[in-house]
């Protein structure tokens, strides 16, 4: 954890610095750029022990910013919406340590930072249970097509008519109705214990088979042919990428509803708004989207039944400080030449 002593940085030897006057130069204090500034006291006394340089915002620094800002540092505190490419690692040549306000990364090229020997820091765990909280609060709005009801009502709908219709606004049951995890991961298994709690039948899958109480394991196209709902827990990667293309969603059963609190990218969403319009899906609830934020000419927006929210997976003010804190206890760590508290990539300074 950040305390009062400066974190220093021995000069890089130079052609004639021999060790008499290297010994004779003072350590600089390490420099470190941020993308944003985060909460919490850890990042309040981060420019304690380090020179840290602060992108004000609004929105994540442009690219040539971006790389200009960290090419003379040591360590890089960045968030998911900062694109950490090869290009940008080749332009600095100093960075030891890159730490990511998130669990994913799939913003920075981990081979290009294990090539450089540069620690990647994330911040898996803390964020778990809140992200599988707004997924659960997905599945249920718009199973129960809560944004609709609430767009209806403000919209002066509900007049004395319609006071309390039989057929007004009719919803899918969540107990009973089976449940396709797809992604066993920490958030995934997260989801499954709300799921058996509401009574819901768990079919899962992921890329390593695991055997989880209360799970019952199908592959990918059995989970899509047999569940009412399917919500995604995987890491966009290059093979997780349109995971859910057209014929994924076109073999999902009938009235389906897909939640999707992972990564845009994994699904097809020109197929799924598709989907959502011919009424094969009766449902959407998406925290992610291919491209963030959502372009105004993205067909999703056309959908009643799709259920948009920006972002907010784990975004609680508890998590959000717990996320600040380990990303600055990583920082720190790569910085001192620590172990980091979450890396992931170990072998970059093995
Ligand atoms: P995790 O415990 O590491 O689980 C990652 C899952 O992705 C595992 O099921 C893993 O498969 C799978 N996976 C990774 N690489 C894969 C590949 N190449 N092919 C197939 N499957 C692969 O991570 P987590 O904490 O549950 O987080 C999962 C994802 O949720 C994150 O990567 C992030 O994108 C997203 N997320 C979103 C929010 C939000 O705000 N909406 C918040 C937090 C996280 P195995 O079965 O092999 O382990
Ligand atoms: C959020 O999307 C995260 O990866 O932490």
């Amino acid at each position: 954890m950040a305390g009062s002593i400066p974190l220093g940085v021995a000069p890089p030897s130079s052609p004639g610095s021999g060790r008499g006057r290297r010994a004779c130069v003072a350590a600089r204090p390490a420099d470190v750029y941020a993308t944003r500034a985060l909460p919490g006291a850890a990042f309040a006394r981060l420019g304690e022990r380090v020179a840290l340089r602060v992108w004000p915002g609004p929105g994540p620094p442009p690219a040539e910013t971006l790389r200009e800002a960290t090419r003379q540092a040591d360590g890089l505190l960045c968030l998911l919406t900062d694109r950490i490419n090869a290009e940008l690692l080749t332009a600095c040549p100093r960075l030891r340590v890159i730490s990511s306000c998130s669990v994913g990364l799939d913003h920075v090229d981990l081979v290009a930072a294990t090539q450089r020997g540069i620690a990647v820091g994330h911040t898996p765990g803390v964020l778990t249970e809140t992200t599988a909280d707004l997924a659960f609060a997905l599945l249920l709005a718009a199973a129960r097509r809560i944004p609709e009801a609430e767009r209806f009502l403000r919209a002066g709908s509900w007049t004395p008519e319609r006071a309390w219709e039989p057929d007004l606004l009719l919803g899918r049951d969540l107990h009973g109705a089976t449940l396709g995890v797809i992604g066993l991961g920490a958030i995934g298994q997260a989801v499954v214990r709300r799921a058996l709690g509401f009574g819901m039948p768990v079919l899962g899958w992921s890329r390593t088979r695991r055997e989880i109480a209360g799970v019952a394991w199908r592959e990918l196209p059995a989970l899509l042919a047999e569940s009412d709902f399917v919500t995604l827990h995987v890491a966009l990667t290059p093979e997780t990428r349109g995971l859910l293309g057209a014929a994924q969603l076109a073999a999902m059963k009938p009235g389906a509803i897909l939640v999707n609190s992972a990564r845009g990218g994994l699904v097809d969403e020109d197929a799924l708004a598709d989907a959502l319009r011919t009424g094969h899906l009766a449902g959407a609830a998406l925290d992610v989207f291919a491209t963030e934020p959502l372009p105004r000419a993205s067909p999703l927006l056309d959908c009643d039944n799709a259920v948009l929210v920006p972002h907010i997976g784990s975004a609680s003010v508890a998590t959000r400080t717990k996320m600040a804190d380990l990303c600055v206890e990583n920082l720190l760590a790569g910085l001192e030449g620590r172990p980091l508290p979450h890396c992931a990539n170990p072998e970059a300074v093995a």
